[in-house]
C-alpha cells in the first residue's frame, strides 16, 4: 500500500512540499494552525505568490474540477495521526525578537500537538532548519509523548529550495539529505522519494546532528560567496574596477564557479541572514563559536550593503540632506519571483532614506501587498512610471524581469533628472547611457 503522507506547516516550504507529494502520486494530508489558510488552500489558492504552486496544487486538491483529489487540508492534528504514514514537520523557525539564536517554538509545538496522535508506527520527519543537536532532543521528546513509542522514529531531512524555484527545486532537488537513528527512516525515506532517485538525485544519509549542520553549513557559504564579491565591490569602487567583469572572470574557473557572485546590496529573505545568526548562536553555546567568528564579517559586509546603497543615493542627489528630494525604489521583496520582504536589503534602503526625509515611491511587481503592510508610511505607485514621475533619482533595488525590460526613453520622460542608481548589477548600463541618463552602479567605475 502505497503511504501516506502529512505535512504540518503550509508556508513557503510545507505548501510545496505538500504539492510536490501529492504530483509524486502519495495521499497527503497538509495540516496548519491558521484555519484561513487552510481554507484557501483547499480552495486551491496559495497564501503567498511562488511560480508554478498554485497550478500544482489545483492539480491534486480534493474537490477542484478535474484534480486527482490525493491532496486536502485541516487544522486537526488528530486527523494527522491518523491518517499518516509519514509526517514531515515544515514549520518555520524565525530569528527570537532581541536575539541571534532562531525561535524553535513553532517546532517544538507541532512536535507536541502531534505526538499524543501517534497511536501506530509512524516516521516523524523534521524539514525545517534547526539549531544542531535539536533532532536528538525531539527523538527523546516524540519517544516519551507518542502512544506507540518505540514504534515512531524520527528523521531528519533539510530542505535547500529557493524561493521562485520552490517546485522545480522540490520535484528535482539537486540531493536529499537524510539524518537517522535506525533503519525505518531511511527505508521510508527511499520510498518517498522514490522518483527524484531514480531521476538521479544523489540520497545521502548520516547522522543527525550532521544533517542539521548541512543546511546551515550550505547557507552560510552562500552567504560568503555573496558577501566576498560584495568585499570585491567595496575595493573595486575605491580603485575604480568593475566588479562585474572581475566576477566574470573568476567564475570561469570551475572551483569557484560563477553563481552567486552577483554583486549589490546583498542578501536577505528569512532564510541567509537568521541562519546565519542562529549558526554563530549555537556554536557559541556549544563552545566553537570561534570557528565562526568570520560569518560576523560575512554578516557586516551585508549589512554595510544598504548603508552604502542610501550614501550613494544622497551623493546623486546633490550630497545633503533627503529633505524635498524625490526617490523612486523599483523593487520591494528581497529577490525576484517571489512576494517575500522578510529582511528586504531593497525595503531597507526605502526605509532608511524615508526616515531621513526623502519622498520615497516605491513599486514592485509582487511584493506590494507585503511592503504596504510592513512599511505602511512609505509611497506606493501601481507601476515603474508611477513610480517614477517626477523623481530626482531612481533605485534598481530587485532584479524583477520586468525592470530589465523598461524602457529608459519612456521613463526619461517623465523623471525630474534622469539619474539611476543599479543596486543589483542586473540592468544594461549602455542601454541606459544611450538614453540619457547618468547610470551608476555599485562597484563599477561611475562613467
Ligand atoms: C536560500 C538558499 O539559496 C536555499 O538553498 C535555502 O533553502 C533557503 O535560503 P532563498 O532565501 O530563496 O534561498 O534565496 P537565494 O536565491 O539564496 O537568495 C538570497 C539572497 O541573496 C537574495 O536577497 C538575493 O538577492 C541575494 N543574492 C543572491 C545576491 O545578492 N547575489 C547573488 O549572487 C545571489
Amino acid at each position: 500500500m502505497a503511504l501516506k503522507i502529512t505535512v504540518i506547516g503550509t508556508g513557503y516550504l510545507g505548501a510545496t512540499h505538500a504539492a510536490a507529494m501529492a504530483e509524486l502520486g502519495f495521499e497527503v494530508l497538509g495540516l496548519d494552525v491558521v484555519p484561513e489558510k487552510i481554507e484557501m488552500l483547499q480552495r486551491g489558492e496559495v497564501p503567498m505568490y511562488e511560480p508554478g504552486l498554485e497550478e500544482l496544487l489545483r492539480r491534486h486538491v480534493a474537490g477542484i474540477e478535474g484534480a486527482s483529489g490525493r491532496l486536502r487540508f485541516t487544522t486537526s492534528y488528530e486527523e494527522a495521526g491518523a491518517f499518516g504514514d509519514v509526517h514531515f514537520v515544515c514549520v518555520n523557525t524565525p530569528q527570537k525578537h532581541g536575539e541571534y539564536a532562531c525561535d524553535m517554538s513553532y517546532v517544538e509545538s507541532a512536535f507536541d500537538a502531534l505526538a499524543p496522535h501517534l497511536t501506530r508506527p509512524a516516521l516523524v520527519v523534521g524539514k525545517s532548519t534547526v539549531p544542531v543537536g535539536s533532532a536528538a532532543r525531539l527523538a527523546e521528546r516524540l519517544a516519551a509523548a507518542a502512544p506507540a513509542g518505540a514504534d515512531v522514529e524520527l528523521a531528519w531531512n533539510p530542505e535547500f529550495l529557493r524561493e521562485g524555484f520552490a517546485v522545480e527545486d522540490t520535484l528535482h532537488p539537486d540531493r536529499i539529505v537524510v539524518g537517522v537513528a535506525g533503519e525505518r527512516g531511511e527505508e521510508l525515506l527511499r520510498e518517498v522519494y522514490a522518483t527524484p532517485l531514480a531521476e538521479g538525485s544523489p540520497f545521502i544519509v548520516m547522522d543527525y546532528p550532521t544533517s542539521e549542520l548541512v543546511k546551515t553549513s550550505a547557507n552560510s557559504f552562500l552567504a560568503t560567496k555573496i558577501s566576498f564579491i560584495n568585499a570585491m565591490a567595496e575595493v573595486c569602487e575605491a580603485a575604480n574596477g568593475d566588479v562585474v567583469k572581475l566576477a566574470e572572470a573568476i567564475g570561469h574557473d570551475e572551483r569557484i564557479g560563477k553563481k552567486f557572485l552577483r554583486a549589490g546590496i546583498g542578501f536577505g529573505g528569512g532564510c541567509l541572514p537568521k541562519d546565519l545568526r542562529a549558526f554563530m548562536a549555537r556554536a557559541g553555546e556549544l563552545g566553537a563559536d570561534q570557528a565562526l567568528t568570520f560569518l560576523r564579517e560575512i554578516d557586516s559586509i551585508n549589512m554595510r550593503r544598504r548603508g552604502h546603497m542610501v550614501e550613494l543615493t544622497r551623493d546623486a542627489v546633490g550630497g545633503g540632506g533627503f529633505l524635498g528630494k524625490r526617490v523612486a525604489v523599483l523593487g520591494a521583496t528581497f529577490k525576484p519571483d517571489s512576494d517575500d520582504v522578510r529582511d528586504s536589503p531593497a525595503l531597507n534602503v526605502a526605509g532608511q532614506i524615508h526616515l531621513q526625509g526623502g519622498q520615497v515611491t516605491v513599486y514592485d511587481p509582487k511584493g506590494m501587498e507585503n511592503a504596504r503592510r510592513l512599511f505602511p508610511t512609505l509611497a506606493y505607485a501601481d507601476s515603474a512610471l508611477d513610480a517614477v514621475r517626477g523623481a530626482d533619482v531612481v533605485l534598481h533595488l530587485t532584479e524583477w524581469r520586468e525592470f530589465r525590460e523598461l524602457d529608459p526613453a519612456t521613463l526619461g520622460e517623465v523623471v525630474a533628472e534622469r539619474r539611476i542608481l543599479d543596486g543589483r548589477n542586473a540592468l544594461d548600463p549602455d542601454l541606459w547611457r544611450k538614453a540619457g541618463w547618468t547610470y551608476r552602479a555599485l562597484g563599477r567605475p561611475s562613467a
